[in-house]
C-alpha cells in the first residue's frame, strides 16, 4: 500500500443518523467498532454528531481514524470549532475543509496544526459537481492530503473530473453519500435474491454490500463512509470491507441493478 492510501476501507458517516440521541450514537459506533470499522466522519455541522462521536469513541479511541471538518467562513470561528474537537482525545487525524468554505483562509492555520503533529491530515469536501471546478482549483493547489465527494453507480460525476486529479496528485478519496444521501434513494429498489445471485460469489449478501463493494472496487477510492441509524446496518455495511476487490464483470452487474 501506499503512503498516501488510506484503505480501501468502509468507515461510518454521522449526518443526521443520531438526531442528538447519544445512546443511539454509542450502539451504532459501538456496532460499527465491533466489527472492525475505524475511520469515522464527522462535522461541526452535523449539530450534536461530533460530541456523539467523541463520548462513544472514549475508551476505544486508539486505532480510530477521526475525519471531521471545519465549516464556518471566520478563521476565528475556525479555530473555536478545532478547539471543541480536543474532545477527540487531543488530535485529529484528518481535518477538513468543509464544503469548500474560506479553505485558502483556513489552509495555513491548519497547515500549521499539521507541522505542529495534532492533524495528520488536510482534506476538503464537496457534496456537488456543480462546485467541481472550484475543488478542482483547490486540489491543484497541492496543499491537501484527501478529497472528500459523492460517489455510487448512479452520481459518477467524480469519476470523470476529481478522481483523475486525486490519482495524478496522490490525494486519498473519500467517498460520501454512497445510499445517495438521507433517505437512501439507491436502495428504495432492493433487487430480488434472483437478481443478487451473480453477486453472491464474490461474498455480497445484501444489495447495500454491493454497492458498496462497487465503489471500493475503484481503485482511486479510498474510504467510503455510509451513515446509519441501525446497529445491525452498520455492521452489514462493515461487511463490504471485507469482501475481495470486485471484478469489472460484477460491477456491471451492480450498475445494471441500479440503474
Ligand atoms: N459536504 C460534505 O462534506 C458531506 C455531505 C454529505 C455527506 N457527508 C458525509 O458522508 C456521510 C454519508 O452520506 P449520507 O449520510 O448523506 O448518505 P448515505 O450514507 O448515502 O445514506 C444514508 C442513508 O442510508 C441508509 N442506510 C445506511 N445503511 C443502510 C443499509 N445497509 N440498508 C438500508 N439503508 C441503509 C440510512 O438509513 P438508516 O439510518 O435507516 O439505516 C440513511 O438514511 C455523511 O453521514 C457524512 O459523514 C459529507
Amino acid at each position: 500500500m501506499e503512503e498516501r492510501r488510506l484503505g480501501p476501507v468502509v468507515g461510518l458517516g454521522t449526518w443526521q443518523t443520531f438526531a442528538g440521541d447519544r445512546g443511539l450514537a454509542r450502539e451504532v459506533i459501538g456496532s460499527a467498532l465491533d466489527a472492525g470499522v475505524c475511520v469515522f466522519d464527522s462535522s461541526p455541522m452535523y449539530g450534536a454528531a461530533e460530541a456523539s462521536l467523541g463520548e462513544a469513541l472514549q475508551g476505544r479511541r486508539d486505532g480510530t481514524f477521526v475525519a471531521t471538518k471545519i465549516w464556518t467562513p471566520r478563521v476565528d470561528e475556525g479555530r473555536r470549532q478545532y478547539e471543541a474537537q480536543r474532545r477527540f482525545f487531543g488530535r485529529v487525524e484528518l481535518e477538513q475543509v468543509h464544503n469548500l468554505v474560506a479553505w485558502q483562509e483556513h489552509l495555513p492555520w491548519l497547515e500549521a496544526e499539521r507541522e505542529a503533529g495534532r492533524i495528520d491530515r488536510i482534506g476538503v469536501t464537496h457534496y456537488s459537481p456543480g462546485a467541481f471546478d472550484e475543488l478542482e482549483r483547490a486540489l491543484s493547489t497541492g496543499r491537501f492530503d484527501t478529497v472528500q465527494v459523492p460517489l455510487n453507480p448512479l452520481e459518477r460525476a467524480a469519476e470523470r473530473r476529481i478522481l483523475p486529479l486525486a490519482e495524478e496528485r496522490g490525494i486519498a478519496v473519500v467517498v460520501m453519500e454512497p445510499f445517495g444521501g438521507t433517505g437512501a434513494p439507491l436502495l428504495r429498489r432492493q433487487p430480488s435474491a434472483a437478481e443478487l445471485a451473480p453477486l453472491r460469489e464474490h461474498g455480497i449478501e445484501t444489495w447495500a454490500q454491493a454497492v458498496l463493494a462497487w465503489i471500493l472496487a475503484d481503485p482511486r477510492v479510498d474510504v467510503v463512509i455510509p451513515a446509519t441509524s441501525r446497529p445491525e446496518r452498520a455492521r452489514e455495511n462493515a461487511g463490504a470491507g471485507e469482501l475481495p476487490t470486485l471484478p469489472a464483470e460484477a460491477r456491471a452487474v451492480v450498475e445494471r441493478l441500479a440503474s
